[in-house]
């Protein structure tokens, strides 16, 4: 084993996240430069492993990328590609990658795994690389894979800064994890992967006739999120967070061509919530990304009772838990 091969080899996991007031839609598809600010929780049990190491060797003719133990075809590798090339360009060479990541939740469901996947590339690549970039530069890079893995450089309630170019439109921290234990407890009602990924879909959000009432909206709503996630008030967040997914989707159901993500299982879950919110008095609010499963926030002390709920309901095939988490963490151990 020489030196330079295990010096140009990094292994990182890092948390997908959840967004309570979300990015959709791009002033700049091309820096991913979003129209408003988001907010989100980094989650500590929705994780993406990734280890990269560079060919310095020459040995491969084209970049490798194994996801969840399939290897990537070109098309789908693509945009990697890209985001490896931008690290390439950074780091001043043209080695090729050796790329294994895995994600412990399934891919491309409304889970966003691109947050933690576009951080976790980005982070183990640059460090293989030997790139010593700080956290705000590494989320404007992540960013440039998906805007939602910039903040997933960042433990626990973190905001994204809209900004106005490359360098401004980053992540910061919040609030660390331990300040409240929320939990995101995700109603899994289909596995399948979405027809339109959300890149896709930023770009059509001006089609949207409600695109310029939810954004003449979210500056308010950014701020009651800040102090609720600030006082730990979720009497006070639930409601916010409801309403801005419920703005989202309606962007995204009424921009040309449409985007309905929901299944009739996600109606029966919304319904569900509000009736044992309103009947039984159980503090659940819900929030939906760019799929059909629903993520219920609550408080620890709600998650039995919720289970119970849950359970009875056929709609529902898997359930996923997770508190707030850390931001990205060097592992020992490599995937190759
Ligand atoms: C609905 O930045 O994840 O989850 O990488 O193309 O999937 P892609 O876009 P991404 O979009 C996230 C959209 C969202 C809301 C959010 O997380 O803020």
């Amino acid at each position: 084993m020489t030196d330079t091969s295990s010096q140009a080899k990094a292994t990182f996991r890092v948390g997908s996240n959840i967004a309570f007031i979300k990015y959709w839609g791009v002033a700049d598809p091309e820096l991913n430069i979003p129209l408003n600010n988001s907010i989100s929780m980094t989650l500590a049990d929705a994780v993406t492993v990734t280890t990269v190491a560079w060919d310095r060797e020459g040995q491969l003719a084209q970049d490798e990328i194994v996801l969840d133990g399939q290897r990537l075809g070109p098309e789908t590798a693509q945009r990697l590609v890209r985001h490896l090339d931008r690290i390439r360009a950074l780091a001043g060479f043209q080695h090729r990658a050796r790329v294994v990541s895995r994600n412990n939740f399934p891919m491309a469901a409304g889970i966003a795994s691109s947050a933690s996947g576009f951080a976790a590339l980005t982070v183990a690549a640059c460090a293989a690389a030997g790139l010593r970039l700080d956290a705000s530069r590494l989320s404007a890079l992540a960013r440039r894979g998906s805007g939602s893995a910039s903040r997933s450089l960042f433990g626990g309630f973190v905001e994204w800064e809209q900004g106005a170019d490359d360098a401004t439109s980053v992540a910061h921290p919040l609030f660390p994890p331990e300040h409240w234990p929320l939990l995101d407890v995700v109603a899994v009602v289909s596995r399948a992967h979405k027809a339109v990924s959300s890149a896709g879909g930023h770009t059509l959000a001006t089609t949207s006739p409600l695109l310029e009432g939810r954004l003449a909206h979210v500056h308010n709503w950014l701020v009651e999120v800040r102090e609720a996630i600030a006082t730990r008030d979720l009497a006070r967040l639930g409601p916010i967070i409801e309403l801005d997914a419920l703005a989202m989707h309606g962007v995204m159901m009424t921009s040309s061509p449409s985007l309905l993500y929901w299944e009739p299982a996600t109606l029966a879950l919304l319904h569900a919530v509000r009736r044992w919110r309103r009947q039984e008095g159980l503090p659940v609010y819900f929030t939906i990304d760019a799929g059909p499963n629903v993520h219920l926030i609550c408080e620890p002390e709600s998650l039995g009772p919720l289970r119970e709920r849950l359970a009875a309901m056929p709609e529902v095939q898997e359930v996923l838990v997770s508190g707030p988490g850390p931001g990205p963490q060097e592992l020992d151990e490599h995937l190759f």
